[in-house]
Formats: structure tokens, sequence, C-alpha cells
């Protein structure tokens, strides 16, 4: 049976404060690396969203000790060799990071296991990465030859290789480096431009040596793991909903707490500025090792902008929340060189200009991205669907604010897989 929720209809304004929830990437990684680590490895601020509790999952699996506590999270960690056979089908739900990263790290084990996922993740491109991790000596089964999942692996040696990834992937280059730690030699990965670099940040915490060159990336192979402590920095991916509603809803201004600042992730900060939003970037500071700062952003006139080319990979989860930002602004934005928009929990390019025009968004699609002709004028109600995509269920919740008549949202439960109170804060920050 479909849900359905009516969204918050236009309120007066938007105050207050919220303290953004823990980053997802670095969530998953806390758990993946902990449990390849040796020791016991606390994260702390961990996000409970449905993909990092399916990242929790599939290491529970393979017999690794993993207690959670509200977002507290031990990991007993005993080496790479200290996984075991998984008895059961390792359920990635709808999470592409756990699938794409964790097939770097059973590429190399010593041991049989076999992936699925959600209908989604179903129809997410693997080849991206199973295909480096064959070059490397990975024996990866699979759909449409180990294109897509249920996918199965037995664990080989591997061997270093250069890759040149064709996309810009940080999943891609996790999942050949994580391999790396396992193959003889050096491993490297070049990316045509640069993707969030959470890896090799986290990975150098951990007590291995990471080298970067340009766009380049490498890892020696044989390397071990110490267990450490991750304390993970609020996801900009999730304030981004919040920054955005803050610049586009009158009478606000909101602060966002300790949301995570790392610039292969801040381009939805760049964004905002050239668009010009009234944005204050305040207490900036690294926790851990990672830059995290508080935001103060206020009802703004914006102007239509072109985004494309480096600054994509910066944003690319953002895009859907950016088009609804531009729908508000003087003039014209297009977006390009995003087609990777194709292949994310939904198809973003078609989900967000189905969804925005029933709004009555001035939005066209094109080939690797789209045109959104903006005007500061309240939009219209409708019915509309997340398309079980948790990006798509948040920009429409935040669309609700600035909508004459209701908003009827098919699907909110998906939001749960990256911000599970994000209606919680909505409510808190509303002025009615
Ligand atoms: C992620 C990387 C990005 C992003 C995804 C999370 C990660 O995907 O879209 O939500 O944690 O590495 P790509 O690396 O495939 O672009």
């Amino acid at each position: 049976m479909k849900t359905i929720k009516k969204l918050p209809q236009k309120v007066k304004g938007l105050e207050g404060s919220i303290i953004i929830p823990g980053d997802k990437s670095i969530s998953h990684r806390g758990v993946m690396f902990g449990s390849i680590a040796e020791g016991k490895t606390l994260v702390k601020n961990f996000l409970t969203g449905e993909d990092c509790l399916s990242t929790i999952d599939c290491f529970r699996k393979m017999g690794v000790e993993i207690n959670l506590k509200d977002d507290l999270v031990e990991v007993e960690g005993k080496g790479f060799d200290g996984l075991k056979e998984p008895e059961e089908i390792l359920d990635v739900g709808n999470s592409g990071t756990t699938t794409r990263l964790i097939l770097g790290i059973l590429s190399g084990s010593n041991f049989h296991s076999c992936l699925i996922g959600d209908e989604s993740i179903g129809k997410r491109p693997m080849n991206r990465v199973t295909s480096p991790l064959r070059m490397m000596g990975a024996k990866i089964d699979g759909r449409k030859e180990g294109g897509f999942t249920p996918l199965a692996v037995r664990g080989n040696p591997l061997k270093a290789i250069e890759y040149v990834s064709p996309v810009a992937s940080a999943q891609v280059k996790s999942a050949v480096l994580l391999a790396g730690l396992r193959a003889e030699g050096v491993t490297s990965v070049s990316e045509p431009a640069k993707s969030r670099d959470h890896t090799e940040r986290m990975l150098r915490a951990f007590g291995c040596e990471v080298e970067e060159s340009g766009l380049t990336v490498s890892i020696k192979g044989g390397q071990t793991l110490k267990s450490t402590e991750i304390i993970v920095p609020g996801d900009i991916s999730s304030a981004a909903f919040f920054l955005v509603a803050g610049a586009i809803t009158q009478n606000s201004s909101i602060t966002l707490k300790n949301v995570g600042m790392n610039p292969t992730r801040t381009g939805i900060i760049d964004v905002l500025q050239n668009m010009g939003a009234m944005l204050s970037i305040e207490n900036e500071r690294i926790v851990n090792f990672e830059p995290v700062a508080d935001l103060t952003i206020t009802s703004s006139n914006l102007k239509g902008i072109e985004i494309s080319g480096d600054l994509i990979p910066r944003l690319i989860d953002e895009i859907p929340i950016i088009a609804l930002l531009a729908s508000q602004a003087n003039g014209v934005t297009v977006i390009k060189d995003a087609s990777e928009l194709k292949v994310k929990e939904t198809n973003r390019i078609d989900t967000v200009v189905d969804e925005l025009t029933k709004l009555g968004v001035n939005i066209q699609s094109t080939d690797d991205g789209m045109i959104i002709t903006g005007s500061k004028t309240p939009l219209s109600g409708n019915q509309v669907s997340s398309y079980g995509d948790h990006r798509i269920g948040m920009m429409l919740a935040i669309a609700s604010l600035i909508t004459n008549g209701d908003i009827n949202l098919e699907n909110p439960e998906a939001i749960a897989v990256s911000y599970p109170n994000f209606f919680n804060h909505l409510e808190q920050l509303s002025k009615f």
C-alpha cells in the first residue's frame, strides 16, 4: 500500500537552530574500516539512517561484533583476515555506498559471499567497480555479467593496478583503494575530477599511508588498519535542504550547527554564495580529520547561475534541492555535466524535472542536466512522489514551505535512508 503524507503548508517563516545529523559517507566508512582494523573502534555521532544500518548489518553477518547505542557505535575489529564467510546473503538495502565499497573488501577476502539490495540498487550500475576489481583478479559474478545485483564474490588474491576511472566517483575510488590494501604492489586511481576524499582522510586516521598527487591517489598493499576513534561531522548533504529552505522562505533566519565542510563537498556553499544568498560561516574548526562549521542562512534575493564542470562532483547529491533553489531565483540556472544523476537512487534528472513540473516550476531536462527559469512566486500544490528516493522526498517537503495549496507526498518513508529526524527538524524550525 502506498503511504501518502500531507506536507506542512506554507509557513510564516523559519527560525531557530538545529544540529545536523552525522555524515552518511563518513558513518559508512567508520563501520567498514573499523571492521577490517585490529582492535576496538568507536564511531561517535554515527548516522542511524537506514543506509548506514545496512552497512552494520552486512559486517555483523561477517562475524564482526558491532554495538550501536543511540549514535555511538563500537566496532570490535579483528583485521581483514578476521572477517568470516557470511552464512546469509548480505543485504545492502538502498545503499550504493555499502554495495560498492564492500565489493572492494570482499574481493580480497578468503571466502565466498553474495550481495543483494532493493529494487533501486538492482538498477544501479556495478560494472564501474566490478570491472576494475576484476582487473585486480577479483572473481565476481552476477546479473548481466556482474554489472548488477544480485552479485556473488569469491575472494581471491589480488594484484595492484593503475586505474584511470572514466567517472569522478568516490565509490569507485574507494572500492579500488580498499582492494588495493589487499593487493600485491601499489594500487593507484586517477579520476577526471576530484570526488569526495573521506576514504583517504579516514584511512590515514586508521594509520595507513595514502599518497595523493593531483587527481591520483595511491596505496601500498599489505598495510594494516589500527583501530581509532572517529567523530562524524554533520552531513552537509542533509544541511543543504535547510540551507535552501532558509534562503527561499520569507521571514527566515536559521542556524545549522556542526556541518561538515570538507572542500570536496562544499559545492552547495559556492552555489549559494554565487546566487547571492545571505549565508554566514561561523565557528570553523577541525573535528578529528574533517573541517566543520556552523552556518546561518537568511531569506535571500537570488539570481540564476551556471553549474557545471569540476563543481558537479562537489555537489552531486545536492542537485535536487539546488533545482528548487533555482526555481526561486531571478533568471535562468543551467546545470550541465551532471549525467551521473541518471544512476543515483532514481534517475534524478527525470524525477526532479517531473515532480517540480507538477508544482508549476519552469524546468526542462537536458541530456546531462536541467535548465530552470526562476521566478519568486509561490509554487502550486499537487500530489507528488519521492519515487523511493530520500533526496527527492526531502526536496519536495522543502518545496511545500513555499506552495499555495497542499502537497501530498507519496512514499515519504524513503527519507529515513539518510535523515530519520528530518520532519522533526522541519517542524522545529517552522513558524506557523
Ligand atoms: C558517496 C559518493 C557519491 C555520492 C553518494 C555517496 C560515497 O557517489 O553520490 O551519495 O559515500 O562515497 P559517487 O562516488 O558514485 O559519485
